[in-house]
């Protein structure tokens, strides 16, 4: 499977890297208005191959994105120290309908992974723009918050992260929304297997993994400047499942019917991913709180969406 990239800034060339690495391509095609960088990211990815896989890797023009069978949109500025996602709308925005079209123009059949933030509303723009069914136009969405808090309840629990089951829903970003209702170590509720192993989810425990998952990106930001290894992972990750047709479940955000009541807003709940992009949804079950909590996202969300000229 061929995967383009549009946008070889750090999120777009440290996810041809992690494509390279874990060998989920057979050839990855970085395009950028500066060719240059693309080029030069091309070739030191290109001297990485030969440890890690059989994927190539060049650079071009979007032409040399054709029969692409995915490609990310990983172009647009990004959070300056201080700044929210939402800040980048304007300047996002603006450059999407050129991007979107030159990618039409070339693989109509295309999935389109979007990472560039606000990744919701430029989800929700990219639907529109591409005229694509809403599931093949996925948003990496809360991928990574929810490795996160997967990550933090598995420290604090020391269980693998990867048998931690739990979900950050909503936007990638401040209105996200923890399902700690749902979360669980293997099979067993979050809260009885911490009381279990004598590490219970006290309201100051909770209170910090919320705010270690939620603002863990200004953190990142503060001290290098932007966040990228984390969802180069996840983008890659997403595209085995992509090309394994895995049907396997990640928090990622598709243009979605209705959400606690707020109609066509892109956001994330556990989705069903596999070769023809999303295909269902698992809702998980919710405490009224974490609805309420689910519906003001969704409404953020809508609000910023319909603030956008289209
Ligand atoms: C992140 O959460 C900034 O959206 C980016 O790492």
């Amino acid at each position: 499977m061929k995967v383009g990239i549009v946008g070889a800034g750090m999120v777009g060339s440290a996810a041809a890297y992690a494509l390279g690495l874990r060998g989920v391509a057979s050839e990855v095609v970085l395009v950028d208005l500066d060719s240059a960088l693309a080029e030069a990211h091309a070739l030191d990815i290109a001297h990485a191959l030969p440890f890690a896989s059989g994927t190539s890797i060049a650079s071009g023009d979007y032409d040399r994105l054709r029969n692409a069978g995915i490609v990310i949109i990983a172009a647009g500025s990004a959070q300056r120290p201080g700044e929210t996602r939402t800040d980048l709308l304007g300047r996002n925005a603006a450059i999407f309908r050129d991007i979107i079209g030159e990618i039409m123009r070339v693989c109509p059949d295309v999935i389109l992974l979007v990472a560039s933030n606000p990744v919701d509303i430029m989800t929700q723009i990219t639907q529109v723009i591409s005229g694509l069914p809403a599931g093949r136009v996925i948003g990496s969405g809360t991928i990574l918050d929810t490795a996160r808090f997967r990550s933090l309840l598995g420290a604090h629990l020391h269980v693998s992260p990867r048998s931690i089951h739990a979900y950050v829903l909503g936007e990638h970003g401040d209105s996200q929304v923890l399902a700690w209702s749902s979360a669980r170590a293997g099979a067993v509720p979050i809260a009885t297997f911490a009381t279990q192993v004598g590490a219970p989810i006290t309201e100051s425990v909770r209170a910090e993994i919320d705010d270690r998952t939620r603002n863990a990106a200004y953190t990142i930001i503060r001290g290098k400047g932007s966040t990228y290894y984390g969802i180069a992972a996840g983008l890659a990750r997403l595209i085995g499942a992509i090309r394994q047709d895995e049907q396997a479940v990640f928090s990622v955000s598709i243009v979605t019917e209705n959400t606690e009541g707020v109609q066509d807003v892109a956001l994330s709940i556990p989705r069903i991913v596999g070769r023809e992009g999303v295909t269902a949804d698992l809702y998980p079950e919710l405490d009224a709180q974490e609805r309420a909590a689910l519906h003001r996202s969704a409404s953020v969300l809508r609000g910023l969406f319909e603030s956008v000229p289209l």
